[in-house]
């Protein structure tokens, strides 16, 4: 029998969202209902609702979710019914060329549920990157269910279904920091503060967090970084620049999505560097540089789609991690708020007053 829940939709460009009652179908074959009890407001909710990602409304948002296994489909044998689960947005096919080449980060045929959920008229939801939790229930594709140690919080799991898994992901699995490695990282929101835990983690012996908002730099030092500049007074790259030795760094991580941010970390880095986009730009962003500059100044340029990771290998890692207070992903979370609070909780993301809101039910 189809249930009725509730959830938050985005109903139309930059339009309030506002909650309603959702139907959630049987799952059918390789689908699951997940009872959610955590979802964190990452900045991609907000992009979807500016109509940032593209026109699919209305938009189920909440994609960075944990929750229990209520009820599976056929064929599905990886999760059970009371399983603690995080939800990932790319289960990987296995059978693609970039799976079958042993790169299933890459991969290029990630599943969804194939059955919609709808609105009670019949209107079809486009889930917010395939899943849609800011729900009190979701139906996904089962492989989007990583089984994780139920001992951790909800809301400190949920984190690593998206925003926090980028950051630490974009600097260990994309930056591939090592030990003695000089970071920086442009945009300390949650994906930012998450890739200077990561650069701690990985042992980089100086990280520097750049922004344009002394809080956020505040924040940034209790998460590991080294140093801070504040790019609205001081030039980013020349202080990057004078902090490792007139180098540069050797890993610039770029998580605001922007192209002049993505100019400073192409310039902040050592001869040979390697700079990580993790920041999402939206569709109207160009971006020139000189060719000769790109040429000249090799290295790598790299972008990180959720942390090139592996939530089977890396979600109960990091949960072991948290654990064992080796990192603290609690501290991500500001607030816990309810449904009815997202549209505020975007204002204060605005106000940069939050690492992460998390709605909890
Ligand atoms: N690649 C991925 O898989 C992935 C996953 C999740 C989120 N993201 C993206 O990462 C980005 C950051 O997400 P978030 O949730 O941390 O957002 P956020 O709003 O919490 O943080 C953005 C930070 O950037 C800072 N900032 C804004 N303009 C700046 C500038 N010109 N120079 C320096 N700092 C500036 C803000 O003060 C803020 O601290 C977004 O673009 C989001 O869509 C990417
Ligand atoms: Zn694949
Ligand atoms: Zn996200």
């Amino acid at each position: 029998m189809p249930q009725h829940v509730q959830g938050v939709i985005a109903p139309g460009r930059n339009e309030p969202v506002r909650v309603e009652t959702i139907v959630i179908p049987d799952p059918g074959p390789g689908e699951a209902v997940v009872k959610i009890q955590a979802c964190g407001v990452c900045h991609t909710d907000l992009h979807y609702k500016q109509g940032a990602i593209n026109d699919e409304f209305p938009f189920l948002l909440g994609h960075e979710a944990a929750g229990i296994v209520e009820s599976v489909g056929e064929g599905v044998t990886d999760v059970t019914p009371g399983d603690f689960v995080i939800l990932n947005w790319r289960a990987v096919c296995g059978t693609c060329r970039a799976c079958e080449r042993g790169r299933p980060w890459y991969c290029f045929d990630t599943h969804n549920a194939k059955q919609r959920m709808t609105l009670l008229d019949g209107t079809e939801l486009s889930p917010a990157l395939g899943i849609g939790a800011f729900a009190e229930k979701t139906l996904v594709a089962s492989g989007q269910c990583t089984k994780v140690d139920p001992a951790v919080a909800p809301e400190v799991a949920g984190l690593l279904g998206c925003g926090v898994m980028a950051g630490i992901g974009a600097a260990i699995n994309t930056g591939n920091v090592g030990r003695g490695d000089t970071v920086a990282v442009i945009g300390c929101g949650g994906v930012g503060d998450a890739a200077i835990v990561g650069s701690r983690l990985a042992g980089a012996a100086k990280i520097i967090a750049v922004d344009i908002d002394d809080r956020k730099l505040e924040t940034a030092r209790t998460m590991g970084a080294t140093h801070t500049v504040n790019s609205r007074s001081t030039d980013a790259v020349e202080a990057i620049r004078e902090l490792t030795g007139g180098f540069g760094a050797d890993v610039v991580i770029e998580a605001v999505g922007r192209p002049e941010t993505y100019a400073q970390a192409f310039y902040a880095r050592d001869l040979a560097g390697t700079v990580v986009l993790v920041g999402v730009p939206t569709p109207e962003m160009k971006l020139e540089l000189p060719l000769l500059d790109v040429f000249g100044r090799g290295g790598a340029l790299k972008s990180s789609w959720y942390g090139d990771c592996l939530p089977s290998r890396d979600f109960p890692m990091l949960v072991d991690l948290h654990q064992q207070g080796r990192i603290d992903l609690a501290a991500f979370v500001t607030e816990t708020i309810g449904l009815d609070d997202v549209e505020k909780a975007f204002a204060r993301m605005h106000e940069g007053d939050v690492l992460r809101s998390v709605v909890v039910l």
